[in-house]
């Protein structure tokens, strides 16, 4: 079967994924190659696996933005559906901590439930895959990058805070939902008149630098393992977001655009906006240099 499909053109493959991807999306929202437990390629559930330390290490950039949209589709009664867990995240989140938005007509129980919603989803999963990735990674694992600086430890957590999405998102009747999912792959694949589908987006000249930034960060990682190349037009100063020996939540992740671009640490994120976390994955492989275990 391997045999087969590494024999097809890309063309040919691609289109029989949208076509596949198109017609059953009613049916799994969209998602339709999730990993399967087959007991063959994949022994266990992804969570697992992770605990156990049974996957590839290698160096990873993993990121996104919290994205309010789907809490349109989802309340409380309808995601958690045991009284007793609304009752515990309800002390967690406590909602005084979300404000509504009128002039968008959301409420602050619609940010309230976004936030928990991708937190379970994917801002936690992406710290415990982070963190497993460069766990028992000492400083003797470290190596020297193509620039000369020291590489330790090989994970790079982004948030991402800017887009060009806004005017799209009100022109469709979709207010107040800030830095959408997928807001960095405009900067990512460098291209602007790609995701202009509706005609009103308005890049500014700070997302035309953002763009020469991340499409060149992406692509310095791809090739050297680092996303930050001194004297080139990278996003500046990324560093990996763990240290040898860290705990998961003794953390920092990169603040990619916006007013306070850079590193932060993760209790600084706490107090400077509670809807940032991690939200989509972005896995750039790296072959060249592959030291790790
Ligand atoms: C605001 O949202 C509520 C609840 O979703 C809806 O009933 C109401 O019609 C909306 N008001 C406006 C002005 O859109
Ligand atoms: C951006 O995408 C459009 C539409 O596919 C294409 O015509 C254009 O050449 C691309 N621009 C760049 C800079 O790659
Ligand atoms: C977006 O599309 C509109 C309408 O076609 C066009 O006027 C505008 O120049 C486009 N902007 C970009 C950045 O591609
Ligand atoms: C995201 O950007 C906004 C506006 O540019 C800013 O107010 C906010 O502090 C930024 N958030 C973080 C975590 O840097």
């Amino acid at each position: 079967m391997l045999a087969c499909l590494r024999n097809l053109l890309l063309e040919t493959l691609l289109d029989i994924t949208i076509q596949q991807h198109d017609s059953t999306s009613s049916q799994n929202d969209g998602d339709v190659y999730l990993p399967t437990v087959d007991g063959d390629f994949l022994l266990s559930v992804s969570s697992e696996l992770t605990c156990q330390g049974r996957f590839v290490r290698m160096p990873v950039i993993i990121g996104g933005r919290c994205n309010p949209f789907y809490a349109s589709e989802y309340n409380y009664g309808g995601v958690f559906t045991h009284q007793i867990t609304i009752e515990n995240l309800l002390g967690l989140y406590p909602i005084e901590d979300f404000n509504p938005n009128t002039k968008a007509n959301l409420s602050a129980e619609f940010y309230h439930t976004a936030q928990v919603f991708w937190d379970i989803l994917l801002a936690c999963p992406s710290f415990l895959f982070g963190h497993a990735m460069v766990d028992e990674f000492t400083e003797d694992d470290s190596y020297e990058a193509p620039d000369g600086s020291v590489l330790v430890p090989p994970v790079f957590l982004y948030s991402f805070n800017q887009t060009i999405f806004t005017p799209s998102l009100e022109s469709l009747g979709l207010a107040g939902l800030g830095v959408i999912h997928t807001s960095e792959l405009v900067y990512i694949y460098a291209n602007f008149t790609l995701y202009n589908t509706t005609g009103v987006i308005h890049p500014t000249s700070s997302d035309f630098t953002l763009l020469n930034q991340v499409s060149r960060s992406w692509s310095s990682f791809a090739t050297t393992g680092r996303p930050t190349i001194r004297g080139k037009d990278t996003l500046q100063e990324w560093k990996g977001s763990y240290q040898p020996g860290a705990e998961m939540m003794d953390v920092s992740v990169y603040v990619v655009g916006g007013s306070d671009l850079g590193m932060s640490t993760s209790t600084e994120f706490d107090s400077h906006d509670r809807s940032i976390i991690i939200a989509t994955f972005i896995f750039v492989k790296f072959h060249k240099i592959n030291p790790l275990r």
